[in-house]
């Protein structure tokens, strides 16, 4: 994010170091899990997402051995607004998590793979009616309710249904989690979760309440949380808060710790998973309870990379480097001010003398911009580079604006790629759009 990292910008060498995934090789260029980019450019076009089945399932098994060196069991419930494609939610899905869902949208594609309902937890300030009776006649797991409001309105439809909705209350902790003012959640003034000081009358009444069994706490702070200060901070109250509800004979199974793992941008080092999981065994590991994360970012972000082709070089008193693709594809520049890291898949160029450049894409805004005064050799027309670490809220957050037909996605996995997203034709964009008669 524009306001977290403070370290100089690192060069091409610097990036490429930090990234075990990505490898430069002087016959082939840059190349992602063995997989040479310009072969796949050349096999399916540019723009194009590409992820790492290898780099997915690492970084999956690193969390999990993270909590298993303390000794702490914990559900992993992969975020699945991070990446919805239904290939990414299958692997995850192969590789024992659950999902964690905030539409019925998400719902029914994690299901589609093969998620069982009763591992997949419901979250979001607003569920409609008929997405919770969705979720409820499949047999949702866990619903994480956000308001005094929500939970009468569940309450309503699960005793109309007949069925008993499983109830978290979400907790909001009021812990500045010292990320992007967009994407902080766990601040009094934000629209998440529920004052800690109302969740005890509130947890009380759910107990009263047909067609509703409160069974725990939740909390989610914010995203991309680089330190453990606000998770130790946070939990430390969700831990306080059980023993608060257990002291008035309430039962608390349940504490579902959020996500928000944050991952290097730059070369600086993601979240520290044995201090995380260490500050979790720390704050609330004696309490007993069922603990579920909710990651999403962390576990497909650097999973992830964008190829764009270069349109061409435009020198005005700066130079533009100007990108097939542009911040319909990848919107977090736009959006957040957000750094990421361009790599030319070209040896020759990698190797060349860099010089400052603004990287565009066509897109009739002046907030379609990549990156500002980047240190990037000379990107002749038609050469490709790699837009990394967007393998997570990249093509979900995608639109169409301009016209612009879907880019395809690929997944590379054992050394070889498969087109999972087709290419749209322009004729897809409208195909959909009815003409009034
Ligand atoms: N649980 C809840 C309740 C959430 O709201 C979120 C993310 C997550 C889990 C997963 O968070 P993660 O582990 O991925 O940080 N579009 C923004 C990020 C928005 C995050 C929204 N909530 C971005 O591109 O940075």
């Amino acid at each position: 994010m524009a306001d977290e990292y403070t370290g100089p910008e690192p060069d091409l060498a610097a990036l490429l170091a930090a990234r075990p995934a990505l490898s430069m090789n002087a016959r082939e260029g840059l190349s992602f899990e063995s997989v040479p980019l310009n072969a796949i450019a050349d096999k399916y076009g540019t723009p194009v997402w590409v992820y790492g089945a290898g780099s997915i399932q690492a970084r999956f098994n690193a969390l999990r051995a993270a909590f298993g060196a303390e000794n702490l069991p914990v559900h992993i419930h992969y975020a699945v607004k991070a990446n919805d494609h239904l290939a990414i939610l299958s692997l995850f899905h192969r590789l024992g998590a659950g999902a964690d869902v905030v539409s019925i949208g998400e719902f029914l594609r994690a299901r589609r793979v093969g998620v069982r309902a009763a591992e997949i937890v419901y979250s979001g300030v607003g569920k409609a009616t008929a997405e919770l009776e969705a979720a409820l006649a499949q047999g949702i797991g866990q619903i994480n309710v956000e308001s005094a409001e929500e939970l009468d309105m569940l309450s309503g439809i699960a005793s109309r249904m007949g069925v008993v909705a499983p109830v978290v209350l979400r907790m909001n902790p009021d812990v500045d989690a010292g990320t992007h003012a967009k994407i902080t959640t766990g601040l009094a003034e934000n629209k998440f979760g529920i004052a800690a000081a109302d969740i005890p009358a509130l947890y009380a009444r759910a107990a009263t309440l047909p067609g509703i069994k409160p069974r725990g706490i939740a909390l989610h702070i914010g995203s991309q949380i680089l330190s453990t200060e606000p998770y130790a901070k946070a939990y430390a109250k969700a831990t306080d808060m059980v023993r608060n509800l257990r002291g008035q004979g309430l039962s608390v199974e349940v504490l579902d710790l959020g996500g928000g793992l944050g991952i290097g941008y730059h070369d600086e080092p993601g979240l520290n998973l044995a201090a995380f999981a260490a500050t979790v065994r720390r704050e609330v590991g004696d309490l007993r309870v069922k603990l579920l994360l909710e990651p999403g970012r962390y576990l497909v972000g650097p999973a992830g990379l964008l190829l764009a082709s270069v349109i061409l070089q435009k020198r005005t008193e700066k130079r533009f480097v100007v990108l097939d693709a542009a911040m319909n594809e990848l919107m977090r520049p736009a959006l957040y001010e957000a750094w990421h890291g361009i790599l030319p898949v070209d040896p020759a160029l990698f190797h060349g003398a860099a010089t400052p450049a603004d990287v565009v894409g066509p897109i009739c805004e002046s907030a379609d911009c990549f990156a500002q005064d980047r240190a990037l050799p000379d990107l002749p027309p038609g050469t490709r580079v790699a837009l990394l670490d967007t393998g997570a809220y990249g093509a979900v957050m995608s639109s169409a604006y301009n016209a612009r037909p879907r880019a395809a996605s690929v997944l590379v996995s054992g050394g070889q790629a498969q087109l999972i997203t087709p290419r749209q034709t322009p004729e897809d964009l409208w195909a959909d759009e009815i003409l009034p008669g």
